[in-house]
């Protein structure tokens, strides 16, 4: 078998990974992992560009004077979800480190011996968002299409790259080879660009704090996109790259600039590069601004690695733009991952531990399935091989569907009372087809398909087992156990949401501390004397380990005024004081303003 090298972008460390993020490394992972089942020598590199001016704001508008250890922590982020994600990737590269900055160097001087870095002045159009120029005709209503911002005009003394050397051979090598960029549409933009002709780009920045320095020139900073491109090298065994995954944002400086870099230090080509479509949230533009940022380790505590990896995988046809809402997950979870697959499994499982007693019965394959299943298993390696990652599981899916139907018309469960060869031969076939789907799986949903592999007592080892109906009469099959647990259908708006009348039924209202103790023997609690307004009471509270009493006094607090008195260490209650909690620990309500104690919350 051949070498595979895959990956991803880097991605930017001014925030945190989102599902946009997560929806590349994911599908990179899938295509690593089926690679490796075929025993492809493969490397998955994905990392993080920490050399942008970005890094350099983040930091220090996160208080961080330091801004590796910025760096650092950011880094310890996007490992520590890509490792939830169950991302299997051979290296992780920072651009801070002094492998990367060495690669960059040696590039840099490469090309300039070549005669492709010049010095120049440089006048045009920046935009910070994209560390990049751009000329009139690129922006929208004067704004960078991408950062909706308007860009600064800069004017700096620069190194140059003799980017317009390159267009020729570019679109040569772009005509005769018709895969170097995919999809279709997305090759056609570049061939279009460049047919307007290239410009030369500068390739330094003046005045940056923060990046790699040009070399006997601290004044100048190789320009991050420069930098970045150039991480692919690290893997020199490896290269050329079989396939860049990006997304339709950075097909120029990938499809453009980065052949062209190649081409001058007369290095190969990668051989693919795939831009994938732009997710957005329920319909809207992922941003920051938008707070519809979601974290994937948030749903991957909530739904599991698979469910995630399933989703991002399955609901969009790679190379289109998408949608993301936890409503259409939870369906796919519901319909798909428990209702067609999960259901599938488990029937022929269970059949066979309680009809079996466990052991896969004597009977004939039916052959015409068989046949049948295994057009679809080489449709699914023909679609991987064009990564067509969604329509590949789609088929796999399919196999689950079409078992489902199988089961479900040769009825094993009536046929074993009088014709028990008839369910025995079902059951064989079935299992099969069981075993065809956890191979299948395990790239996609490595941890759903290990515990399948559990149950069937089987190791699954290469991708050519989804090839073959060869679990035997005889063996014996594990425990079965639900792979997918079904989400209860969410309840309507209207059953969760309360009327005000039932709001109504909380008496909150503002008390004044007069008073506060410890209450003896308790770590957690205080004992206030509160001045209600009509009345004083006492309240026990959990927050003694963020305030000491004498903080409190004098305090403006929140509270539930007409809930049952309950005895706590010994001390009754009347009423509750409210807080809000996170992992910093709780935080009491307190009004803005020294309120009129017994004033209503409404
Ligand atoms: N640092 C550069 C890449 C340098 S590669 C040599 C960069 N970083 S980024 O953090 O902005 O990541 C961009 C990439 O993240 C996209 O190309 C895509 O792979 C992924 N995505 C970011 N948002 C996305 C969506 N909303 N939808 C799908 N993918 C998204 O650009």
């Amino acid at each position: 078998m051949g070498k595979f090298y895959i990956t991803t972008p880097i991605y930017y460390i001014n925030s945190v990974p989102h599902i946009g993020h997560a929806y590349t490394t994911v599908i990179a992972d899938a295509l690593a992992r089926w690679h490796r089942l075929r025993g492809d020598d493969v490397f998955f590199l994905t990392g993080l560009d920490e050399n942008s001016a970005k890094t350099l704001e983040a930091a220090k508008e996160r208080g961080f004077k330091d801004i590796q250890a910025y760096a650092d922590s950011m880094a310890n982020l996007w490992l520590s979800t890509w490792r939830l994600l169950e991302i299997s990737n051979d290296d992780f590269i920072r651009t801070t480190q002094e492998r990367h900055r060495k690669n960059v160097i040696e590039l840099f001087e490469r090309i300039r011996s070549k005669g492709d870095i010049y010095k120049g002045t440089y006048e045009g159009l920046y935009c910070e968002g994209c560390e990049a120029y751009y000329t009139e005709a690129d922006l929208i209503d004067g704004k960078c299409p991408l950062h909706l911002t308007r860009p600064k005009w800069l004017k700096e003394e620069n190194y140059f790259f003799r980017l317009s050397k390159y267009a020729d051979a570019l679109l040569k090598h772009i005509e005769e080879n018709p895969d170097f960029i995919q999809p279709e549409a997305r090759r056609n933009e570049v061939v279009n660009f460049i047919k307007q002709g290239l410009k030369d780009i500068s390739v330094t920045r003046q005045n940056q704090q923060w990046g790699i320095d040009v070399p006997g020139e601290p004044g100048q900073k190789i320009w991050v996109w420069f930098d970045a491109l150039i991480n692919y090298l690290l893997p020199k065994k490896y290269w050329p790259a079989d396939v860049h995954i990006i997304a339709k944002d950075i097909i120029r400086f990938h499809c453009i600039i980065w052949p062209s870099m190649l081409l001058s230090a007369g290095l190969e080509l990668p051989k693919r590069i795939f831009a994938h479509g732009f997710l957005t949230v329920e319909g809207q533009k992922i941003s920051k601004s938008l707070g519809n940022v979601i974290d994937p380790a948030y749903l991957v505590e909530k739904y599991s690695a698979d469910v995630v990896r399933y989703f991002l995988i399955r609901e969009v046809s790679f190379g289109q733009d998408g949608n993301f809402s936890e409503a259409s997950l939870e369906a796919r979870l519901n319909d798909e991952l428990a209702d067609i697959l999960g259901n599938f499994v488990h029937r022929v499982l269970t059949f066979i531990r309680d009809r079996f007693n466990s052991r896969v019965p004597e009977g004939k394959v039916d052959r015409k399935l068989e046949e049948e299943i295994l057009q679809r298993v080489e449709k699914i390696e023909r679609l991987l091989l064009e990564l067509k990652v969604s329509q590949a599981l789609d088929e796999i899916m399919a196999i689950a569907r079409r078992g489902n139907e199988y089961f479900q018309s040769c009825k094993p469960w009536e046929a074993i009372k009088k014709e028990k060869e008839k369910a025995a031969d079902c059951i064989l076939s079935c299992v099969n087809l069981v075993k065809i789907l956890c191979v299948s799986l395990t790239p996609f949903m490595p941890e759903a398909a290990a515990k399948l592999a559990k149950q069937l007592a089987i190791e699954v080892k290469h991708w050519n087992q989804a090839k073959a109906f060869d679990i035997r009469p005889g063996h014996v099959i594990g425990e079965p156990v639900a792979l997918f647990a079904k989400l209860k259908k969410a309840e309507g708006p209207k059953e969760k949401l309360i009327s005000i009348e039932e709001f109504g039924k909380l008496d909150i209202r503002i008390g004044r501390v007069l008073a506060a103790e410890r209450v003896p023997k308790s770590k957690k609690l205080l004992k206030l004397e509160v001045d209600l307004g009509r009345e004083k009471r006492t309240l026990v509270a959990g927050i003694a380990e963020k305030y000491a009493p004498e903080d409190l006094v004098g305090k403006n607090i929140v509270v539930l005024a007409n809930l049952e008195p309950a005895k706590l260490m010994g001390v009754t209650s009347e009423g509750m004081l409210l807080a809000a909690e996170d992992e910093a620990g709780v935080s009491i309500l307190v009004t803005d303003r020294p309120v009129k104690p017994g004033s209503k919350v409404r």
